[in-house]
C-alpha cells in the first residue's frame, strides 16, 4: 500500500505561513496584496474553481474582487477589462479564469495581460522567463506539484519523470520546470501526449508519474512501476447514484489499483487540487511585493 501525500494538509501549512506574511504586512500599514479573477460563462469546474479561489484569498486576508461576465461577452469587451485590471494601480494581480467560450481568443486575452501582474504565468513572457530560468510567475498547477514533492521529501534529482499530457496549464509547463538546473528539479523527463507510441511501456519506466490528461481513470495499474511516485492532477466529477450528491470526483488514476503498486500517491481530491490555489496566493504575495519583475 502506498503513502497518501495529503496536499490538503501541505496547502493549509502553506496558507498558514501565507496568511502570517499578510498580517504583517497589514500590521505594517501596508495594503494586503488584492487579486481579481475574471469568469466568463457559466461552465460548472470553473465557478468552484473561482469559488475556492475567493474563499482561499479570505481565509489568508488577501483582498479578492470577482467579475462574473456573462458568456455572451465579446473578445472586445473582455480586452477593456483586462486594460482596465492592467492599470488599477489597486489590483496586484488578476486571472482570467479558462475555458473560455470559444468566441474569444484566449491567447489573444493572455497576450493582452500586464506580465506583472499575471499571477496564472500564462503570457508568453512569463512562460519565456520560467523556460530560461530568470524570476517568473511560475503557473500554479505545475508550481504546486513541485512544492508538493518537496514538502513530501521526494526529490526528482537524477530520477525519470514521465508526464502524461502537453496543455500549457500542466503538462507543458511542468516537464520545463522539473527538468530545470534548479533545486528541486534536475529531473530527466519524458513528455507523452495522445501521439506517443507504446506509451504503457514508456510509463513503466517512470520514477515519478505525473498524469494531466484529462481522461478519469486513464492510468491503470499495469501503466505502473512496482515502487513509483504517481502524482494525479486530474479532476473529474463521475455520476454515482450510490453517493448522496449524485457523483463522485475521481482523477487521471484508478487510485485503488494503483495505489496498490505506487510507493507515493496523490489523492483526488485532496491532492495537487488544494496546491494550485494555495501557489496562486503566493504568487499574488510575489505581485505585491513586486519580487518578479524590480
Ligand atoms: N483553468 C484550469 N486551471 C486554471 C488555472 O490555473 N488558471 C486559470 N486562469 N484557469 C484555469
Amino acid at each position: 500500500m502506498s503513502r497518501i501525500i495529503d496536499g490538503k494538509a501541505i496547502a493549509a501549512a502553506i496558507k498558514v505561513e501565507i496568511a502570517a506574511e499578510v498580517a504583517a504586512m497589514i500590521d505594517a500599514d501596508l495594503d494586503p496584496p488584492h487579486l481579481a479573477a475574471v469568469i466568463v460563462g457559466e461552465d460548472a469546474a470553473s465557478m468552484t474553481y473561482v469559488a475556492s479561489k475567493e474563499k482561499a484569498c479570505h481565509e489568508s486576508g488577501i483582498t479578492s474582487t470577482v467579475y462574473r461576465l456573462p458568456e455572451s461577452t465579446t473578445e472586445n469587451e473582455l480586452l477593456r477589462i483586462v486594460e482596465f485590471l492592467n492599470s488599477d494601480p489597486e489590483i496586484d494581480g488578476f486571472i482570467i479564469q479558462l475555458p473560455l467560450p470559444a468566441h474569444i481568443n484566449a491567447d489573444k486575452i493572455i497576450e493582452a495581460i500586464d506580465p506583472r501582474k499575471d499571477v496564472d504565468g500564462f503570457h508568453p513572457r512569463n512562460v519565456g522567463r520560467m523556460t530560461l530560468g530568470l524570476p517568473a510567475y511560475l503557473p500554479a498547477t505545475p508550481f504546486g506539484i513541485v512544492e508538493l514533492l518537496k514538502r513530501s521529501n521526494i526529490s526528482v534529482e537524477g530520477k525519470h519523470v514521465v508526464v502524461l499530457g502537453r496543455s500549457n496549464i500542466v503538462g507543458t509547463p511542468v516537464s520545463i520546470l522539473l527538468s530545470r538546473k534548479s533545486a528541486n528539479a534536475n529531473a530527466t523527463v519524458t513528455l507523452c501526449h495522445s501521439k506517443t507510441e507504446n506509451l504503457a511501456d514508456i510509463t513503466r519506466q517512470a520514477d515519478v508519474l505525473i498524469a494531466a490528461i484529462g481522461i478519469p481513470g486513464f492510468v491503470t495499474a499495469d501503466m505502473v512501476r512496482q515502487g513509483a511516485v504517481v502524482v494525479d492532477v486530474g479532476i473529474h466529477r463521475i455520476t454515482d447514484l450510490s453517493q448522496a450528491k449524485g457523483y463522485r470526483i475521481t482523477g487521471d488514476v484508478d487510485y485503488p489499483a494503483v495505489s496498490a503498486i505506487a510507493s507515493a500517491i496523490t489523492p483526488v481530491p485532496g491532492g495537487v487540487g488544494p496546491m494550485t490555489i494555495v501557489s496562486l496566493l503566493h504568487n499574488t504575495l510575489l505581485a505585491r511585493r513586486k519580487e518578479i519583475y524590480t
